[in-house]
């Protein structure tokens, strides 16, 4: 199976950005784990970042034909973005949800995802490891439909 991860805004600065709330690991060190992860299931795992809702648009409809499912932390999207969540009700692999931190203990304006209604399901709150726990998901996901 193939997956790709997408991150969306300001995931690029992982490592940097407000290190209490996303954690002192760098953006190249969790891919780097991710795709390791993946592999242990014998999955390809593709990374991709874009800090534009157009680009993470096109990606996702890219993704429908060479994916078999997708992971993906819209960052501050997930709160407002219509159209990335018309993007992911318009193809047909899974997309599971993943946050860093926990949104529902956070900001009033981080309690809503207006992506959650589509995806197969969020993880939020683990840290780097919410993406592995992503991966696993679909694992499981996948599993569980071939019998
Ligand atoms: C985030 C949570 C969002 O609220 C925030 O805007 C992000 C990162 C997370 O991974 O915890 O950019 O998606």
């Amino acid at each position: 199976k193939k997956i790709l991860v997408i991150h969306g805004p300001n995931l690029n600065l992982l490592g940097e950005r407000e290190p209490g709330v996303y954690g002192t690991d760098t953006f190249e060190s969790i891919n780097n784990e991710i795709i390791e992860h993946a592999m242990k299931y014998e999955f390809h795992c593709d990374v991709y970042q874009s800090n534009h809702e157009g680009e993470i648009i096109d990606k996702l409809h890219l993704a429908r034909k060479n994916y078999d499912g997708v992971i993906l932390n819209a960052g501050a999207y997930t709160h407002y973005s219509y159209a990335i969540r018309d993007a992911i009700a318009a193809i047909k692999i899974p997309v599971v949800e993943v946050h860093l931190s926990n949104i529902h203990s956070r900001d009033e304006f981080r309690h809503t995802s207006v992506i959650a209604p589509v995806c197969v399901g969020q993880i939020s709150g683990f840290g780097k490891y919410s993406y592995y726990m992503a991966v696993d998901a679909l694992y499981y996901k996948w599993k569980n439909e071939s019998g």
